[in-house]
């Protein structure tokens, strides 16, 4: 898959060459492409937001700069996913479906947004264009969503991660609960002990257990 993002702040996707999204790349299983807006602004101050029609506070990216930037990313089977508060929640389901797209281009816009002209453009010749938030809440711009948003896609790419059974198990798979708690070495730590269960060996009694917690967890916060 590749994986392009254009914002006026490159530096914030620098987490991509770490941990399990830098050894994705790379092992070749996936290719990021980070563009700055500002090399395609047209005026000399490379100015990129103007004032928005019919007044308000805050700045508007202009239409011109996001066009200039998204005609030279966007090919025929390419999905654009505009960040915005506004969008479609984003879901671990969302993820999923992403993670088998071929080509995946991030707009990152700041201040009040994007001209929704270029939405209306790119939607009009075709492209599938989502606008996506990633809960409610306001960011300073599109590149923290952004990232949260590679990240759940990508290691649902296969072979990213080492263990695919830790997929199947996983919190988040679509339904509504949560996973169960998590216990490692050693079994009491700060009199705190690890419940018997785990330490039993009966296979069909951990599961079941498991299982229960997990619900248990899920209940809690719906
Ligand atoms: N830009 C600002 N806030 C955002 C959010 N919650 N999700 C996606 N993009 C954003």
């Amino acid at each position: 898959m590749k994986i392009d993002a254009v914002t006026i702040f490159p530096e914030y996707f620098s987490p991509l060459k770490l941990s399990l999204l830098g050894k994705a790349q790379e092992a070749g299983l996936v290719e990021f492409g980070i563009h700055d807006l500002r090399s395609y602004a047209t005026n000399v101050h490379n100015q990129v937001d103007d004032t928005p029609y019919g007044g308000g506070a805050g700045m508007v990216m202009m239409p011109e700069v996001w066009g200039q930037a998204l005609d030279k990313l966007m090919e025929i089977d390419s999905d654009l996913i505009i960040l915005t508060p506004a969008g479609k929640r984003f879901s671990q389901s969302m993820a999923a479906k992403f993670s088998t797209a071929s080509h995946l281009v991030f707009a990152c816009g700041r201040y009040e947004g994007i001209d929704d002209r270029v939405r209306q453009y790119y939607q009009s010749k075709n492209f599938r264009v989502h606008e996506v938030s990633i809960g409610d809440y306001v960011l300073g711009g599109g590149e923290v969503a952004s990232l949260v948003m590679i990240e759940a896609i990508t290691r649902l790419i296969p072979g990213v991660l080492g263990n695919p059974e830790s997929l199947a198990q996983e919190s988040h798979n679509e339904q509504d609960y949560l996973e169960y708690p998590n216990f490692t070495k050693p079994a009491t730590w700060r009199d705190i002990s690890v419940p018997e269960i785990l330490l039993s060996g009966n296979h069909g009694e951990i599961a079941k257990w498991r299982a229960a917690q997990a619900v248990e967890r899920g209940k809690s916060n719906l």
